[in-house]
């Protein structure tokens, strides 16, 4: 496809939404346009997917249904906005991709890697990010900041509320995502601050919309 997937990555709290808005705006000074969305999400289907999904509930949600609920949404985000905006040769920022499924329901909750593949590769006829940048921060430093949020009154979520060891996991599986990818996964120093770490980021979109000719 001629347009570019750039996908952010982490544990939550880490800045991925901050780093999502100062790549979009650099973007745009730069004369360029993107999309930009997230996941879970991203479409009217997929959003009423993320409600299921992230709202705190009693029951359990079997880990089966959570890889296929977020499965779900990202097919209906692929037909509906990723296909056709890399069809037309667009950018596409997406916060969040295929690499949380492996390393949420993968590395955190004991889900099979091959099974989390092959259903997302089902979802997306196999597509995969040109792109992605991992941004990366110890648990309780990601905690911290997640808690100034709190603060300002925006309530954590299903996912978010696991306990500390879960998030642990999940790290060193993007940890390992990135050592087995190391062309498309950029592992980035997330303690940094955010205008630093956009600096970083930059270098390597730069480089890759440069490739595809769109810089
Ligand atoms: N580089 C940074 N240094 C210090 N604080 C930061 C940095 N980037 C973001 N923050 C702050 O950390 C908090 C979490 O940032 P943000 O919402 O971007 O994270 P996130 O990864 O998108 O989280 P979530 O996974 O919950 O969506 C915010 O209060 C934000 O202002
Ligand atoms: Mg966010």
């Amino acid at each position: 496809m001629k347009g570019v997937l750039i996908t952010l990555e982490g544990i939550d709290g880490v800045g991925k939404s901050t780093q999502h808005r100062l790549l979009e705006q650099r973007l745009r000074e730069t004369g360029l346009t993107c999309i930009v969305t997230r996941e879970p999400g991203g479409t009217a289907i997929g959003e009423e997917v993320r409600q299921l999904l992230l709202k705190m509930r009693e029951e359990e949600m079997a880990l089966e249904t959570e890889i296929l609920l977020y499965a779900a949404a990202r097919a209906q985000l692929y037909k509906e906005l990723l296909r056709p905006a890399l069809e037309a040769g667009k950018i596409v920022l997406c916060d969040r991709f295929i690499d949380s499924s492996l390393a949420y329901q993968g590395y955190g909750c004991g889900g099979d890697l091959n099974y989390i593949k092959k259903v997302n590769a089902g979802a997306t006829e196999k597509l995969s990010p040109d792109l992605t940048l991992l941004f990366d921060l110890a648990p309780q430093e990601a905690r911290q900041r997640r808690g100034n949020i709190d603060q300002k009154s925006e309530v954590s979520d299903r996912i978010e509320n696991r306990p500390e060891d879960f998030h642990y996991r999940v790290r060193e599986g993007y940890l390992k995502l990135a050592a087995a990818n190391p062309v498309r996964i950029k592992l980035l120093d997330a303690s940094l601050p955010a205008v630093l770490l956009l600096e970083k980021s930059w270098v390597f979109v730069k480089e890759l919309l440069e490739k595809k000719e769109l810089l």
